[in-house]
């Protein structure tokens, strides 16, 4: 009997699961695009997006998460990546909040439904404790994003030479705070 991928997360119109090689494609589309790459150091080639995908596959093993695939499940369309991304900020191991999807996909609130839903996977299916956002000055949609999904401005941090605005939320708040 056939069986479908694992699914991670499911939010009403989003699913996530881990990513494999045959989503290269498609994640390769996404890098390629210069918008939503604004943000981000350099498109990324073939090479660098199966490594992604390798890294990924490592990280889902050891520890069980990373970036996953996003589905759109009204149309069933892979439309981004997101999920937790272990980082080092100053000698202390932090958990990101990471999300990033399709240009046709924005302005529907998707942005905040997928970071709402990883937030409370991490909080109540990990048990972390804090995750953070790093978000590059002026991007401000990502920023609204952190905001609703309970985060605050924290500093500036530089990773990789580059500064980044670092926002944070701690696990603190009520069960009402998880809902997605
Ligand atoms: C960040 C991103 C995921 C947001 O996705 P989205 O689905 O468009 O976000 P939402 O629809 O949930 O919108 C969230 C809020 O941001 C606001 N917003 C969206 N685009 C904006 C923009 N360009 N400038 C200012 N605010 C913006 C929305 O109005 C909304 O706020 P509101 O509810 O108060 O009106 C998307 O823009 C993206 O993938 N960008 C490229 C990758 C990236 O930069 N990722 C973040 C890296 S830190």
């Amino acid at each position: 009997m056939a069986h479908g991928p694992v699914i991670v997360i499911e939010t009403p119109r989003l699913r996530f699961r881990p990513l494999t090689v045959e989503d290269a494609d498609e994640l390769q589309a996404l890098y390629s695009d210069p918008e939503v790459m604004r943000f981000f150091e350099g498109l990324r080639s073939r090479e660098q997006v199966l490594m992604e995908i390798e890294e990924a596959k490592r990280s889902y093993q050891r520890l069980g998460f990373y970036l996953w695939a996003a589905i759109h499940k009204p149309d069933r369309r892979f439309i981004g990546r997101c999920g937790l991304l272990p980082q080092s900020i100053e000698g202390r191991r932090e958990l990101e909040v990471a999300y990033m999807l399709a240009r046709p996909y924005w302005g529907r609130g998707l942005g905040t439904e997928a970071a709402r839903a990883i937030k409370a996977h991490a909080f109540t299916r990990l048990h972390c404790a804090r995750l953070i956002s790093l978000i590059a000055p002026g991007n401000e949609a990502s920023v609204r994003v952190a905001e609703k999904n309970g985060m605050r401005y924290v500093k500036e941090v530089t990773l990789n030479g580059y500064v980044d605005r670092m926002y944070v939320v701690e696990a603190t708040g009520g069960l009402t705070d998880l809902l997605p």
